[in-house]
């Protein structure tokens, strides 16, 4: 059931602290520090010269956050939409990755692009929630989320469960493929540990609720960042997209001069997501937004500077740079949860879609 709360949605949010703790039980030692996945059939990653993640929708999101993990710890990886990869896929050479990120490991685009790697010769591997699935039987090895089961179709605790197993293997394969691990590693690892408790203390004083209800009835919703917020505000104008079936877009925030500027209206708030890595250029680009009208929530630690120019603010604790991304997007998923909730729309089952898409 809904264990007490109106949606499964909802609950999926809420156990993520726990979903979190299940990833890295066993695979993170913050003493040493050291990170300890299960063996892979094909053995160690140091051949692996270049990375291709493979995904739909949420899942891309998380393949894209990825993505930007592996170059920066100095491995070239790209996020690719497995419904685009027949189309214009990058090569593959002897040095090639695929890696299918899934949730239910059953969706026809990403088992197809899978398919196709494993045709072409590529070393396969899948990030998935489900033991047994098709990509899980079908990709060379499998890296498993752990993070129970999702009934919502809008994908939430698995998509932070995907993106910590990504930043864990990002680790690993740079690890195995320079022979050390990365500087900031204990760091990382040591920040990793305490996110469980500080995501159910944030899940509690939360007040993505009032901000929903402020801005509710507006013409549209952006959601902007850069690196690591880029990917977070795709992902939360998606969600916000699927479940309020209100307007939203997510935009690099570098970007929204070229082109999307032209929407931006006192109708259409902005989000902006701070993630701690080239802040002033983002709070820029908000400004810009800012002075032809639009109401600017800054996601962003309290005594950022944002909070001062911004006209309403979604805190974050103060965390590794890797990590603030997955503490704005939980504040994301809960004003979307709240706007749909105030509409009264069907959570848990939105209009035209389905949980697993099996047809391409
Ligand atoms: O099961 P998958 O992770 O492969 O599913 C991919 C997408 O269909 C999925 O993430 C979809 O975008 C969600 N409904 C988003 O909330």
């Amino acid at each position: 059931g809904k264990g007490g709360y109106d949606h499964f949605m909802l609950k999926e949010i809420h156990e993520q602290p726990t979903a979190l703790a299940q990833a890295i039980e066993g695979r993170v030692d913050s003493e040493t520090p050291a990170i300890r996945l299960e063996d892979f059939r094909n053995g160690t990653f140091d051949g692996v010269e270049n990375v291709q993640l493979v995904a739909c929708g949420t899942s891309y999101h998380a393949a894209l956050y990825g993505s930007l993990a592996l170059n920066r710890a100095g491995v070239r990886a790209t996020a690719l939409l497995a419904n685009e990869y027949s189309a214009s896929s990058p090569p593959i050479d002897d040095g090639t990755l695929v890696i299918a990120v899934t949730q239910s490991g059953e969706t026809a685009d990403t088992l197809n692009a899978l398919r196709r790697a494993n045709a072409d010769g590529a070393r396969t591997l899948t990030v998935t929630n489900v033991v047994g699935s098709t990509a899980a039987r079908t990709a060379d090895d499998a890296l498993f989320i752990r993070a129970g089961p999702e009934i919502g179709v809008a994908a939430t605790k698995t998509f932070s469960s995907q993106v910590v197993m990504l930043l864990l293997l990002a680790q690993r394969i740079t690890d195995d493929a320079r022979g050390e691990p990365a500087a900031d590693l204990d760091a990382l690892l040591s920040e990793l540990r305490r996110m469980p408790d500080r995501l159910d203390a944030l899940l509690s004083w939360s007040d993505a609720e009032a901000i929903a209800r402020r801005y509710d009835g507006s013409q549209s919703y952006f959601f902007i960042g850069r690196g690591l917020g880029f990917s977070v505000a795709l992902e939360g104008a998606l969600k916000f997209k699927e479940i309020t079936y209100g307007h939203a877009e997510g935009f690099a925030s570098g970007e929204l001069k070229h082109g999307p500027l032209a929407l931006v209206t006192p109708e259409t708030p902005v989000f902006a997501v701070f993630t701690g890595r080239e802040d002033e250029k983002t709070l820029k680009n908000a400004e810009e937004a800012q002075t032809r009208g639009a109401p600017i929530v800054a996601v962003c630690p309290d005594g950022h500077r944002a909070v001062d120019v911004a006209d309403a603010h979604l805190e974050i604790p103060e965390t590794h740079p890797a990590l603030a991304g997955l503490f704005a997007n939980v504040q994301l998923q809960l004003v979307s949860y709240h706007a749909a909730s105030l509409l009264d729309r069907p959570i848990d089952k939105p209009r035209n879609l389905a949980k697993s898409v099996t047809v391409e």
